[in-house]
């Protein structure tokens, strides 16, 4: 197994790409901490991995808050005694222009897109440096690559998360931390589900988005998770500062 016995923590582990990814390393042998702010997603989690004879356990916390980031790394520690990859996942989004945009929505966008990755990594890395070393897979998306339309807060949100990937990637490369980013593109994924269930014609607005993809259909959360499989594993081991477009050639045109 790729990685067999290491110490994980999946960040929006409740739900969708994070919830593929959770289930994914954990089929590959890892020992997961999901962590997430809805209870309900997260037990989920823990109860599929643990029916597929793998290894999970819950924190409840919000990655924009710096006392529960600490919280969920103590969590970690304190069980397994180390912290082999992390991958910050949790995101959310606002439909709207920059104009458009409130400036709460925007400060909340950017605390837990952006500053959500930055907390994981700030007290997480001490621990990789004690052990003498791990992996960073952080969620992007191409919306941090290309402008995508009536998203400015969380285009700009993640196109932080790729240049603080970059960064803390030259940053610990001699001290054996790779950091990676996926970039997915439309992905049919409870947060997918939701935007079109807002829509005056859900189906016909889910038929639209589909004509948009290149291959003429979305991605799926588990095609996001085994990216990130690759990028956690030896497999890459001389990948660092990347970021994977998973995107179906959305972005390619
Ligand atoms: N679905 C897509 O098309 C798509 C495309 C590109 C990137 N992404 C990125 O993938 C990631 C996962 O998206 P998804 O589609 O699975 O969404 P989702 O809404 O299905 O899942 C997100 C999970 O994150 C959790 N979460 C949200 N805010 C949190 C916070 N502050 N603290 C802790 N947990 C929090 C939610 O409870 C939920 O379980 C996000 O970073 C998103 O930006 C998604």
């Amino acid at each position: 197994m790729k990685l067999a016995g290491k110490i994980t923590v999946v960040t929006g582990a409740g739900s969708g790409i994070g919830q593929a990814i959770a289930q994914t390393l954990a089929a590959a042998g890892a020992r997961i901490a999901v962590v997430d702010f809805s209870e309900t997603g997260g037990q989920e989690t823990v109860r599929l991995i643990t029916e597929q004879g793998g290894e999970a356990f819950f924190v409840q916390a919000d990655v924009s808050h710096r006392s529960d980031v600490e919280r969920y790394v103590k969590a970690v520690v304190e069980r397994y005694g180390r912290i082999d990859i992390l991958c910050n996942n949790a995101g959310i989004g606002v439909a709207a222009t920059v104009t458009e945009t409130t400036e709460e929505d925007w400060d909340r966008v950017l605390a837990v897109d952006l500053k959500g990755v930055y907390l994981g990594c700030k007290y997480t890395i001490p621990v990789m440096l004690r052990q003498g070393g791990g992996v960073i897979v952080n969620t992007a998306s191409v919306a941090g690559m290309v402008g995508v339309l009536n998203r400015a807060a969380y285009c700009a949100a993640k196109a932080g998360v790729v240049g603080l990937t970059k960064s803390i990637a030259v940053d610990y490369v001699s001290q054996n931390i790779r950091c990676n980013a996926v970039c997915p593109g439309t992905v049919d994924s409870p947060w997918i589900q939701r935007i079109l269930s807002q829509q005056p014609d859900p189906v016909a607005e889910r038929q639209r988005m589909v004509e948009r993809q290149p291959m003429g259909r979305m991605g799926r959360p588990d095609e996001v998770a085994r990216a990130v499989l690759y990028l956690a594993c030896d497999d890459s081991a001389f990948v660092t500062g990347s970021t994977l477009v998973i995107d179906g050639g959305l972005t390619a045109r």
